[in-house]
């Protein structure tokens, strides 16, 4: 994500005035770049790459900058405000502990700890009753790994450790999330992998000609690996680095394989749930359960907080003070989670999700078909697409291309980040559950405008 960079010399655009969007200054916009230079001086390059444009208040679906402009926001941050931006029942839920006060509680018990803990439970699928609420979506991630290693030591003893994870796969950033996530240039710098982690080509990349379970267990075999010798397999629900779904025969079959070879089957749920699909976890798609769920982004549509969820025989595998985090369950970041379940349930995001989601599919299969050969698919469902920009007539990823029309369309009021997934040719399309149908309009309008401007000008 991110190697093209947003240019620093503002240009000059086309006023934009819509119910939805404005734009009235030069993007980006000249009074904000010495506080994108002072960003720029002491932070890491590595936090570079997304648009510049300086967020200074986000209300429902909209973005606004301290210079009069206002985004229809697409990004949800990065898939994390389902319930829109700063909605004031997540406010004041957080203020209610902020005004006790109770800022912390590591592991001594608190109300509201137990209420977040007992209603994840509720939502999660019978059986899923225990829930680890950590910080972050790695986090989590490293505790669904360690669980899942855990759990092979004691079926199967030192030879069932392998875990199996899915080609083109993101699940963070640390030691253990790189290594079974499945983009090679990420991870060069471990340069001693883990010997039984393998990866196994994802079924519903466009670029997967064979979306067949018998390529999983083709894989395995070329690998010389012994079904009964794997501990876990994890995989996101869909696909963050291109919204794609697993077939829901492929799902189905996994989860058979799972329960003949004693492997627990592990959901990244970090981007996929809390309704962003129009189901509450998005493996309901698929009607099947996982034996561990990971969870994080969206749980509390702002704050820092991840969970782990999975029955007691796999969660009680360690002894009291064993498996812990010093953040764990902060209580701002759990009454934020108890606001935000509590919205996505009352409100109908769920449903909103859903329906206004296929209208948002529909309108942007249209725009697919308006531009054969630049848009070589279109995957995703309920609120998230990944818009995959090919060079002409092939599957080749149009990196460039994809990067000019996120910048156009940031530059005509419609917030995006940075192209993501292979080649990062992927516009990624994930906008708060609440939109309306209005602002789907508006939204589709903007990236059409952007396509236009870019292809047209690429000649
Ligand atoms: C599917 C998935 N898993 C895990 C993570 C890592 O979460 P975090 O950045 O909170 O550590 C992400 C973040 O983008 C993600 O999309």
């Amino acid at each position: 994500m991110g190697e093209i960079l947003f240019s620093m010399v503002p240009e000059t655009v086309e006023k934009v005035e819509t119910e939805y969007r404005r734009i009235v200054t030069p993007i980006p916009v000249p009074e904000s770049l010495p506080l994108i230079e002072t960003l720029q001086q002491y932070e890491p390059l590595s936090m570079r790459g997304q648009p510049l444009v300086v967020w200074d208040r986000a209300e429902g679906v909209n973005v606004y900058d301290p210079f009069g402009n206002k985004w229809l926001d697409m990004s949800s941050g990065v898939l994390v405000a389902n319930v829109g931006h700063g909605r004031i029942e997540v406010r004041n839920a957080m203020m209610d502990q902020l005004e006790k006060p109770l800022l912390h509680n590591y592991l001594f018990p608190s109300a509201v700890r137990a209420d977040l803990v007992k209603k994840l439970a509720e939502v999660a699928p019978a059986g899923l009753n225990k829930v680890l609420l950590l910080t972050t979506g790695s986090e989590a991630i490293e505790c669904a790994l360690k669980l899942a290693r855990t759990w092979g030591l004691k079926k199967g003893g030192k030879k069932k450790n392998i875990l199996i994870a899915f080609e083109n796969a993101f699940h963070g950033r640390t030691l253990g999330t790189q290594s079974v996530g499945g983009f090679p240039e990420l991870k060069e710098w471990i340069v001693n992998p883990d010997p039984d982690i393998y990866h196994v080509p994802f079924p519903s990349d466009f670029r997967c000609e064979d979306r067949s379970f018998a390529l999983f267990e083709k894989t395995l075999q070329t690998r010389g690996i012994d079904p009964d010798d794997v501990a876990g397999v994890i995989s996101e629900t869909y696909q963050g680095g291109s919204a794609g779904f697993f077939p829901e025969t492929y799902a189905r079959t996994l989860r058979t394989w799972c329960d003949d070879h004693g492997a627990l089957l592990i959901f990244d749920e970090v981007q996929s749930s809390f309704g962003r699909t129009g189901k509450f976890f998005a493996f309901e798609h698929y009607g099947i359960t996982p034996d561990i769920i990971a969870c994080g982004k969206g749980i509390s549509s702002c704050m820092p907080l991840s969970a782990v969820i999975a029955g007691p025989e796999i969660m009680d595998m360690y002894g009291p003070g064993s498996m812990t985090s010093t953040h764990t369950g902060n209580p701002v970041c759990c009454a934020a989670a108890l606001a935000t379940i509590r919205l996505l349930l009352d409100d109908g995001l769920l449903e909103n999700a859903a329906v206004v989601g296929q209208r948002l599919g529909n309108e942007l299969e249209k725009l697919k078909h308006d531009y054969p050969g630049i848009i070589g698919a279109l995957h995703g469902r309920g609120m998230v697409y990944g818009i995959h920009i090919v060079k002409p007539g092939s599957m080749e990823p149009d990196g460039e291309l994809t990067h000019r029309i996120v910048d156009r369309a940031v530059k005509r009021g419609l917030m995006l980040f940075a192209p993501v997934g292979t080649g990062g040719a992927t516009i990624k399309i994930c906008p708060p559950l609440m939109l309306d149908a209005a602002g789907v309009d508006d939204a589709v309008l903007a990236i059409r405008e952007a396509f236009a401007y870019e292809t047209n000008r690429g000649g």
